[in-house]
Order: structure tokens, then sequence, then C-alpha cells
């Protein structure tokens, strides 16, 4: 078996769609964690409708239309360049030793905002620290950063993350709720880990024969509830996004109990094999929101008519997942800020051709379903 090549220094002319990075990735990672970075759930149904879903979606321009205008969005109060963030993936060192580090000096540099997550295999402190780093040096501000929060066993734990992160000068809180019961992901190689919980104990499952396997067990137990939101609510004054609602329901709930902002998602095809696509998903939680928080999503997006589709859907922004480690693994920070920049100028070509100068003119009119 050939070792995995070595990330690239310079950017080769023939990259260019995330589909190129998606094709070289495999070459520059150990096959389990190129399986692990792609893999779904069960037969990976939700996963191919992640993409199918955008595919299903066709485009119709307006004539002529006066292009002046700008990709730029306001959300909870910040300027975002694009309405494109990095969502947040555990253990980017798996990719390239810089990890997180590489991710959020290519986000700092391209004024794109970025989630870390609590599983980082940086300590969220080293990341704010990057960015604002890299920013002082370019001479301009910090772009937008969120901490993801997987809440831990116990809430003394949870909150001494939410606490470091505030610290740290993150300025969002990020709540993951559909990911506490999910099959254990890869085997960690030397020198990864989850730094961020250092000396915190991680949740186990351990059934035991003819015992009880998960529902009832303590880390069925320890999964978040509408409990866990209102505490969250109580203890933070930064905003808080719940990411991982898909039904109108619990999304007119959150904003009830507090949530600033909501992220529709599958957790990129990873935890229930069988969920929709966010995007046929959103415009129930936008109904049912009625437009009061913002709603991001993510799963699937790969090109920036993805991004146009997904805003007018009622998105303010999405989040790409994968994509991430695809480019930190081809080439590090030049590769994820490559990424960033090919999406961002796909957005503004699609925004143009559709007759789109702003966000806020993509609207569902603009959408035909494709006979497929
Ligand atoms: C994830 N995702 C994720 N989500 C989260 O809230 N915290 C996390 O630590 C992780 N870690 C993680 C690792 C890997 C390898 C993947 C692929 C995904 C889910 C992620 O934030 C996002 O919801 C999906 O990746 C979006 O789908 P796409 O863009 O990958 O298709």
């Amino acid at each position: 078996m050939t070792p995995p090549l070595p990330p690239l220094a310079t950017i080769p002319p023939d990259l260019r769609t995330l589909a190129d990075y998606e094709r070289m990735a495999p070459t520059h990672l150990a096959p389990d964690v190129w399986h692990h970075i792609e893999e779904g759930a069960g037969r990976g149904i939700t996963l191919s409708e992640n993409r199918l879903a955008f595919d299903r979606i066709g485009l119709l321009p307006r004539a002529m239309a006066d292009l002046d205008g700008g990709t730029g969005v306001t959300l909870l109060g910040r300027a975002h360049a694009a309405p494109i963030l990095l969502a947040p993936l555990a253990y980017q060192r798996l990719a390239h030793p810089d990890g997180e580090l590489a991710s959020v000096r290519a986000a700092t540099a391209f004024d794109t905002g970025m989630v870390a997550s609590t599983l980082s295999s940086v300590p969220l402190e080293d990341i704010a620290a990057a960015a604002l780093a890299l920013a002082g040096e370019m001479g301009k501000p910090r772009a937008p950063l969120w901490f993801q929060l997987y809440l831990q066993p116990a809430r003394e734990h949870s909150l001494q993350l939410v606490r470091r992160a505030e610290a740290a000068g993150y300025e969002a809180i990020v709540l993951t709720i559909d990911a506490a019961l999910k099959p254990a992901g890869i085997t960690l190689p030397p020198g990864v880990e989850a730094v961020n919980l250092t000396g915190m104990p991680r949740p186990r499952q351990t059934a035991t024969p003819g015992g009880r396997i998960l529902l009832g067990t303590p880390l069925a137990a320890a999964a978040p509830s509408w409990d866990d939101l209102a505490w969250l609510r109580r203890e933070t004054s930064l905003p808080i996004l719940v990411k991982g609602l898909v039904l109108g329901e619990d999304a007119a709930r959150a904003v009830r109990e507090g949530a600033d902002g909501l992220i529709v998602s599958n957790h990129g095809g990873r935890v229930l094999d069988g969920l929709p696509s966010a995007v046929e998903l959103i415009q129930g939680v936008a109904e049912a929101t009625g437009g009061h928080v913002p709603l991001l999503l993510d799963g699937g997006v790969r090109l920036g008519t993805d991004v146009a589709k997904a805003l007018a859907l009622g998105a303010s922004a999405v989040l790409v997942g994968r994509p991430q480690m695809h480019a930190l693994a081809v080439a590090g920070m030049a590769g994820v800020a490559h990424m960033i920049h090919i999406l961002r100028t796909e957005l503004e070509a699609a925004m143009a051709q559709l007759g789109c100068p702003r966000p806020d003119l993509l609207t569902p009119d603009r959408l035909v379903a494709l006979q497929r």
C-alpha cells in the first residue's frame, strides 16, 4: 500500500472545483481517515440525498438585471463577507498536521466565519489566538468565530468549555444536539486527540449481554434535552445556535426557549439514515420560525449554485463540512483558503447569472423542480 502523499506546497492549476479537491484528497490521507471523513450512517441514503436534493433544484434567471451588489450578509449583528461558513469538524489534525490552525488562518484571510468543534485537535484558545494574530498582521478585524458545544456528561464540564470559549473571544455557541448517540468514530492516531476535554470523563457505552443496550443507559441520559438548552440559555449571554433540528415544531420551541439561530442539518448524513436533506426541510423550519432568527443549513454544499439554492429556500447562510478536510489534506491552509475562494467565486457567478446582485434577492420564485 502506498503511504499518503504529503500536502502540496503550491496549488496546481487543475484544482478548480471542490470536486477536484475531493478527488485528490484520498491520495493525501490514510485509508481509514479517508473512510472516516466520507462515511455516512446506515446505507448512506441521507448522505446521497444531501447531493441529490440540490441537483433536483433548477434555477431561473431574471434577464438583464442591474448587477451592482455583493455577497455580504449580517448574522447575529456581525458582517460576513459571504453567506458561507466553515462547519464544525472534529480532529482536523487527522487531515493535516496544522489542523484547525490552518483552517482558521484560511478563514481569517478570506473573512470567513468558522465554527470550532468541541472535539478540535488544537486547543480552542489557540484557534482563537491564531485568528487574532493573522487578522492583526493583515490589519483587519478578525472574522466571526463560533464555538460548537457537545454537552459533556457533567454540566460543570460543559460550563467550563463555555467559559473558556467566552474568555477566548468566541462570539456564539453552536449547540449540536443530534450526535450524542452516534456510533463511535475512528481510532485516533497518536498525537491527535480531543485536547479541549483533557481531564474530563468521556461518555462510553458498554452494553452487557442481556442488559440495556442504549435506551435507559447513562449515555442516553447524557443526550441533550430541552432542559439543557434552558440551562445553557441561563448560563451564557453569547448567542446560541442550535444545530441538528429539522422539524418546524422543534425549531419554534428552540426559539421560544432562547435560541438566537438554528442550523438545519442532518450532520452530513452521519447520524440517522433516512433523514431528508436540509434543503428539503428548511422551508418548514422557516415557516415555523417566521423569519425571527437566522437559519443556516449544511449537508452536501459543494457548488456556488448550491449556496444560491439554499438562500433562495430561506437560508441566511450555509456551512461547508467535508470540503474543509479535503482541502486541508491536499494543501493545508492554502488549500482551505482556495476552497473558500472557489465557492465564493462560484456563488458570485451564480448570483450574476441569476440576475440577483444581493443575497436577499434570491427568493423561491427563482427555483424550479427538475425532472431527473
Ligand atoms: C462532522 N460534523 C460535526 N458536527 C459538529 O457539530 N461537531 C463536530 O465535531 C463534527 N465533526 C465532524 C467530523 C467529520 C469528519 C464530518 C464529516 C462531519 C458535521 C458537520 O459539522 C456538518 O454538519 C456536515 O459535515 C455537513 O455536511 P457536508 O458539508 O460534510 O456534506
